[in-house]
């Protein structure tokens, strides 16, 4: 089987997905590494201001595409992997769609002097995302779990069973 976990910009899938892949015994994929490789820049911002956002969504579907048969994995996506549903329908395949759901003001707070997020530099622009987004995590995922004042390992566990009742 294949975890993919979705959520808005620090909503801790990268956190969960280490945690989570080794309660179960799986390989842990974070996309956005993948992402990066493939595009031969050092790192994420480099992406989206060297050769733009579209870029950034091309090598996205491209990467989603390339994991969607990879078995017993975790696959952390990144927050905008919503914004083409053909990502959705590659990870899907043989998975789970975890949403982390997470309030904007919890994030504002995880987030607070991040500045390796592009999509995370304006404030007001961000929230918008997050309104705008919602409704996309929720619409494409299997399971909810809600992860404002819970601890990583709190998270893991409420993944594990609910899975396990899946
Ligand atoms: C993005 C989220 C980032 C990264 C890129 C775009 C987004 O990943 O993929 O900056 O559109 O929300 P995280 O969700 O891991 O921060």
């Amino acid at each position: 089987m294949k975890i993919i976990l979705i959520g808005f910009m620090g909503s801790g899938k990268t956190s969960v997905g280490k945690e989570l892949s080794k309660k179960l015994r799986y390989s842990c994929i974070e996309m956005d590494e993948f992402i990066l490789k493939a595009s031969r820049r050092n790192n994420v911002n480099e992406i989206f201001d060297k050769d733009g956002e579209i870029k950034f969504r091309k090598l996205e579907i491209v990467t989603a595409k390339k994991l969607s048969d990879k078995d017993n994995v975790v696959v952390s996506c990144g927050g905008g992997i919503v914004m083409n549903k053909i990502n959705i329908d590659h990870l899907k395949q043989n998975g789970l769609v975890v949403f982390l759901n997470t309030s904007f003001e919890t994030i504002k707070k995880r987030l607070d002097h991040d500045t390796t997020r592009p999509l995370f530099r304006d404030l007001k622009k961000a929230k918008k995302l997050y309104d705008f987004r919602q409704p996309l995590y929720l619409e494409y995922s299997n399971i909810i779990i809600s992860t404002d004042d819970k601890t990583i390992n709190k998270v893991c566990e409420e993944i594990y069973e609910t899975i396990g009742k899946k």
